[in-house]
């Protein structure tokens, strides 16, 4: 028996490597065809399946368990198994596909027996330990391995393989780890083969020699690489540049380090080039511009530096330029508008300066999203976006922006996110009264803008279908004057309102109540008066299962920054992670707190601290299960702290410091890691010690008295200015932004 004889199949594949790129769609289409041309042809051969392959599978099946169980029986054709394929002359087999077929085991080292197989596709299985350590030195004549979205582990063994036909090999999404081995890589990009290369998604460390350098010819075939989702703190691959073929190289979410290596410009057919979240610093070069395919460049959370190359936008075919959380300088260069398929650029967090109303953003007629939040940038909201139809979201906040948005903005029809927050623009109610007519905004953030003007509380503004699609409505930080504004009562889709830090007087309003998709207010930081209103414990999404389950809270266009209170600043990417909230704190509450509260059943985060709120802590907030957050320091509580408290499982920061309460602090449950700080500034509460909570965390002083610890209403209000913690503002940890991992406050839904 010579090499393979699957000759129909042989020479169509063979087309593969010379074809220009080809989806996974075509080329699985392809393969269908082949198979079926195979599967038509007249079966000549009476012989079974070769014996040694009949074991080899059988060996490959006795270990795995799946459902529906694998219908291979020891009596029958190994041809004819489901997901095999022989050749036509001497019944080996030459694949095996069974992806996505609920797999589940080992595999098993007889596999590499299988030495004509050309194809294996066990994706999407639950495939669990190490390869057989021969696997690619056996399987001689393997075209396509496809082993991606399983639970292998441990190191791919360096063997000495002598491997030349891979063209497809994608072990992403396991748990593979150690150093990539370079050997089978080499043999097979030597002999020009090797078209894909993935292994994204593991917990490889390093490479070493990744890319032959030899004698410095081009590696032709190697389209497509990717290294993202490892643990790599190596340089980008040193010979990268002599992947001349080069169409798509992923290597984001490492610790790569050293900068963007000249060769890299060698690229020109590069269509994307994604180095997300490294270390990589230094500039990006002016020789990028040879890059003339790239159509993404997304090098977002790496310490690049420099100017924006000017002749950028000779990238015509640019369609998403993501630069942000790097620290770039200079103007956004006026070039940029030729890259007229621009669809995102997100440039936020850098030091970018320079007027931006000079900009001329309106032959970027694809643009949809565009965020350039966090710079310098001065000059008024540019007026040239207005023309830009296709925009989605905005976010210029965190610049120096001044002036007014103009009646034009409704141009924009499917605006549905904009952030402007922290600048210098000015007439609130102007905005407002204009972007009224964005029909379709969902998301807008405004805060700490318009200082000292009145609050907009102009009745039409909720007339009719004006903001009837909001979601989230941010005004924090303004200083704004007068009363919460009674429109905000017809927007029946809120979900989250941000007034905090302004000069607001009056009462909470019951009416708050009656938004059906309410679930996060925050009122804190204002001059409020009067009790906690009954009717805020009957707010639907916070107190009913069916309303809860139904508010939509899937999607946002960009995601949103929000540091309430002292919290530290959170990226959410979903509505759904925003915990259900009510901040109420640092105004001039008084009264009691309702007992109706323990009907807040899904609140998260409950913060009435710095009031005047008198009286006793109800027994009923034992009843809201859901509780992370309690907050009710800073008031004049008295009696005991309830023993039911401890029930509360999700409870991770509780305070009741400086109240006048008594007795003992419950024991157990949460309540013995709470830390003596916790219940501080009360001097009738007796504190039991706990192993978390011994004596050395005690204060080293005593207690401050609590005159001197409260803060007047003046010093809370420059705190606020000084730290300006408000949705869409808090750019303040900007390098934890776009991991992978969201981080959350709350626990995550579903
Ligand atoms: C199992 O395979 C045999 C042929 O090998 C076929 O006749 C039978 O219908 C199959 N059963 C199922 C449940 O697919
Ligand atoms: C393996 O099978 C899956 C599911 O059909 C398919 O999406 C994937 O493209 C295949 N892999 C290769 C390399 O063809
Ligand atoms: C690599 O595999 C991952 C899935 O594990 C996929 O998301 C990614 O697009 C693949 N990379 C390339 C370049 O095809
Ligand atoms: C950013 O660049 C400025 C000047 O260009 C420099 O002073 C600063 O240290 C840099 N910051 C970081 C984090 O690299
Ligand atoms: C945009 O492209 C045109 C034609 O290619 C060129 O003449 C012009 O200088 C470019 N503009 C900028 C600002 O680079
Ligand atoms: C505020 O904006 C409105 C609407 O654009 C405008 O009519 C009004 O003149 C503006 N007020 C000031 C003081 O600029
Ligand atoms: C209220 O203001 C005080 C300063 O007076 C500050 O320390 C505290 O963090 C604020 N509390 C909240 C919950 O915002
Ligand atoms: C808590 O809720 C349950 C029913 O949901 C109710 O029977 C019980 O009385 C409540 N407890 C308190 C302390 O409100």
């Amino acid at each position: 028996m010579k090499n393979n004889k699957a000759t129909s199949f042989k020479e169509k594949k063979e087309e593969v490597p010379t074809t220009p790129w080809q989806g996974p769609k075509t080329q699985l289409l392809l393969f269908l065809g082949q198979w079926l041309f195979l599967v038509l042809l007249p079966s000549f051969a009476s012989a079974a399946c070769d014996q040694v392959d009949h074991e080899a599978l059988l060996s490959l099946a006795s270990k795995v368990s799946s459902s529906p169980p694998l219908n291979w029986s020891s009596s029958t054709d190994c041809c004819l198994w489901e997901g095999i394929l022989c050749n036509q002359d001497d019944q080996r087999v030459i694949c095996a596909s069974l992806p996505g077929r609920g797999l589940s085991g080992v595999i098993s080292p007889y596999i590499t027996n299988l030495t004509y197989i050309t194809h294996l596709n066990l994706s999407w299985n639950s495939l669990l330990g190490p390869l057989p350590d021969d696997l690619f030195s056996s399987l001689r004549h393997l075209q396509v391995l496809d082993l991606s979205f399983n639970h292998l582990v441990g190191q791919l063994s360096p063997s000495s393989s002598q491997t030349t036909a891979l063209q497809t090999v994608d072990l992403s999404s396991n748990s593979f780890n150690g150093s990539i081995p370079s050997s089978f890589i080499v043999s097979a990009v030597s002999a020009g083969s090797l078209t894909t290369f993935n292994v994204s998604n593991n917990s490889f460390c390093c490479f070493s020699g990744l890319i032959p350098i030899n004698n410095g010819s081009n590696h032709t075939s190697l389209s497509f690489l990717d290294l993202s989702y490892n643990q790599l703190t190596d340089t980008i691959p040193p010979g990268i540049g002599l992947c001349s073929k080069l169409q798509v190289f992923r290597a984001g979410f490492n610790s790569l380090s050293g900068s963007l290596p000249d060769e890299i410009f060698n690229l020109a057919d590069l269509r994307q080039l994604s180095l997300p979240v490294n270390s990589l610093t230094g500039p990006i070069n002016d020789g990028i511009m040879n890059l003339t395919n790239l159509q993404i460049l997304e090098i977002f959370s790496n310490q690049l530096s420099g100017p924006i190359p000017s002749q950028i936008g000779s990238l015509s075919r640019l369609e998403n330029l993501l630069l942000h959380i790097n620290n770039l300088t200079g103007p956004l260069p006026v070039s940029l508008a030729n890259s007229t398929k621009l669809s995102a650029l997100n440039l936020r967090v850098n030091n970018l300066t320079g007027d931006l109303s000079s900009f001329n953003f309106s032959p970027l007629q694809r643009l949809t999203t565009l965020d350039l939040g966090k710079n310098n940038f001065t000059g008024e909201f540019p007026k040239s976006l207005y023309s830009c139809k296709s925009l989605t979201a905005i976010r210029l906040a965190g610049n120096q922006l001044t002036g007014q948005i103009s009646p034009e903005i409704v141009a924009l029809e499917s605006l549905a996110f904009l952030s402007i927050s922290n600048n210098n623009m000015t007439n609130a109610t102007g905005a407002l009264r204009i972007l009224k007519g964005c029909k379709n905004l969902t998301t807008l953030i405004l805060s700490k803008n318009f200082l000292f003007e009145p609050v907009p509380d102009d009745k039409s503004l909720g007339d009719l279908d004006g903001f009837q699609s909001l979601r989230v409505f941010a005004l924090g930080g303004c200083q704004f004057t007068g009363q919460v504004p009674t429109w905000l009562a017809k927007l029946k889709n809120l979900q989250a309102l941000d007034l905090s830090f302004n000069l607001i007087t009056g009462s909470v309003p019951g009416w708050l109540a009656s938004l059906p998709n309410l679930f996060y207010i925050d009122l804190s930081n204002n001059l409020l008066q009067g009790g906690f209103p009954n009717e805020l414990c009957r707010i639907p999404v916070l107190t009913l299962k069916e309303a809860s389950d139904k508010v939509d809270r899937t999607y946002i266009e960009l995601p949103v920054f929000v540091k309430p209170n002292s919290a530290t600043d959170q990226q959410y990417n979903q509505l759904s992670n925003l915990p259900p909230a009510i901040y109420l704190s640092n105004n001039s509450l008084n009264g009691s707190i309702p007992i109706e509260i323990g009907q807040l059943k899904f609140i998260h985060v409950l913060d009435l601290s710095h009031n005047n709120f008198s009286g006793s802590i109800p027994d009923q907030i034992s009843n809201l299960t859901n509780l992370e957050k309690l907050d009710l320091s800073y008031n004049q509580l008295s009696g005991q702290i309830p023993a039911s408290l401890k029930d509360l499982h999700f409870l991770s920061s509780f305070s009741v410091e400086y109240n006048d309460l008594q007795g003992l602090v419950p024991s157990g449950g949460q309540f013995d890691a709470f830390p003596i700080s916790s219940f501080e500034g009360n001097p009738g509460l007796c504190i039991p010690l706990t192993p978390k909570r011994s004596c050395h965390q005690s204060p080293q002083s005593p207690p401050q008295v609590l005159e001197v610890t409260r803060r007047s209403k003046t010093q809370t209000i420059l705190i606020a200015l000084v730290f300006g913690i408000f949705f869409g503002i808090g750019f303040g940890i900007g390098f934890s932004m776009d991991d992978k991992k969201i981080p959350i406050i709350g626990r995550r839904r579903k």
